[in-house]
């Protein structure tokens, strides 16, 4: 099989590591990609927000099977052109995508489907905002309803932060969205489907402020690990059936079938899971956690589900044990990341690269905010940790940044579901 992952961050690295090692996948390329899938895939440019270039790259370098690793091109039509050309592809249509596009699409599915998710007020100019917080009451959640690189959202007791962050989005031309405030720790849980079937990966959990003791900015996430060694027994068969189906089921009969990855971002809260947001693709940087622990081929899984053969594949296998990821991020992320800066050390085994290019003389640089997911497994939480952190010691990077408390908090025992 030839595989074109489509994508240039550690999600789309770590991809590329598990693809490679499937005996399924005699070529493998990703577009564009980085330093580090550079390595292990053929790289070819390619405009990701262009769906007829990806089509184009897809048949012209003779693909199987297309993996679409970002949001953007999918909900840009990625999926739906390279499934035109006769290619299967592992990715939602744009119309699925908008699960992950639009907060609001999103609720209606959950609305119908009976999945349980925060109140939600939409919010279409200054004076709805002020009704809508006013009803909510704090602490505030006011999203941007469109995509925004995880980056849309605030939460904070501060009604005049709160305010300022809808007005922005409004000025901006967007839509707001006003939510209840969900308590309780947050899983995130990836399923593999083909629109009917629905296998469930490890749940996962990602740090998503930038700083020790979660302050700091909402950020694309800073690190993440797997499993979640505090989550309650049944959790995945319980969010399979109350979740993950019935929006897959949801979906299929509004004629939006979802095919690919659909990433439910939950809350444990004190009244139960709730449904914080749905991804369109893999989880980045839970991606990188994951995959390593999956002993089943992915090609072959992917494959199944973009040919909606799932239903016959084999159950999933997963290699014991646990995996850290710690994401190095570059002086100013995520407001204002400085680029252009030399990174060595990055070239061991579980370094993944996200943002980095090699420049002419052949130095790798940092070329984005998050610049490196840097993993390890072991075999047990502790100990995947305590490897992760060794081997980011060894990266150099100008300016770098990086969380020194991922996966801590489980680790030391110290994460609870809220009692009723
Ligand atoms: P989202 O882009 O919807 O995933 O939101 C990003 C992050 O904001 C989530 O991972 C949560 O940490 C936080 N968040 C979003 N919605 C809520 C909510 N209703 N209650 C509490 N925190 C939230
Ligand atoms: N890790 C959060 C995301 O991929 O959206």
């Amino acid at each position: 099989m030839r595989v074109l992952v489509v994508g240039s961050g550690a999600r789309e690295h770590a991809l590329c590591v598990a693809l490679s090692s499937d005996p399924a996948v005699a070529a493998l390329a990703c577009a564009p990609g980085n330093a580090g899938t550079a390595r292990i895939a053929e790289a070819a440019p390619v405009d990701v927000t262009d769906p007829v270039a990806i089509a184009a790259l897809a048949t012209g370098w003779g693909a199987d099977l297309v993996v679409v690793g970002p949001e953007v091109p999918l909900v840009a039509g990625a999926a739906d052109a390279v499934r035109e050309a006769g290619i299967a592809c592992f990715g939602p249509s744009a119309e699925a995508a908008q699960i992950e596009g639009s907060k609001s699409f999103a609720k209606h599915v959950m609305a119908a489907a009976g999945v349980p998710t925060a109140r939600s007020w939409p919010v279409g100019g200054p004076a709805e905002l002020e009704t809508a917080l006013s009803e909510s009451g704090a602490p505030y959640v006011v999203k941007d309803d469109g995509l925004a690189a995880g980056k849309g959202v605030v939460v904070t007791t501060d009604r005049d932060a709160a305010v300022a962050h809808g007005r922005a989005v409004l000025d901006a031309g967007g839509a707001v969205l006003v939510e209840e405030f969900l308590d309780g720790p947050e899983v995130s849980l990836f399923a593999v489907t083909d629109g009917t079937t629905v296998l469930p990966l490890l749940p996962a959990q990602d740090h998503k402020r930038r700083d020790d003791g979660d302050a700091g900015p909402n950020t694309g996430g800073m690190g993440a690990y797997a499993p979640l060694p505090w989550a309650p027994p049944g959790l995945v068969d319980d969010v399979l059936a109350t979740v993950l189906q019935p929006t897959v089921d949801e979906m299929r009969r509004r004629g939006e079938p979802f095919s690919g990855l659909l990433y439910a971002g939950l809350a444990l809260t004190s009244r139960g899971v709730r449904v914080v947001e749905f991804n369109a693709r893999f989880g980045d940087p839970e991606t990188e956690v994951v995959l390593p622990l999956l002993e089943t081929p992915l090609a072959g899984l992917l494959h199944a589900a973009a040919t909606g053969t799932l239903a016959d594949h084999p159950p999933l296998r997963w290699r014991p044990g646990a995996a850290v990821t710690v994401v190095v991020a570059a002086s100013g992320y995520p407001e204002t990341p400085r680029t252009g800066d030399p990174v060595t050390g990055a070239d061991g085994e579980g370094v993944l690269h996200a943002g980095t290019a090699v420049d002419a003389e052949g130095t790798v640089r940092s070329a984005g905010g998050r610049v490196l997911a840097v993993t390890a497994t072991g075999p047990d939480l502790a100990a995947a940790r305590q490897a992760a952190y060794e081997r980011v010691a060894a990266v150099r990077l100008a300016g770098a940044h990086w969380r020194s408390d991922v996966a801590l908090a489980a680790v030391e025992g110290r994460i609870a579901v809220p009692e009723a």
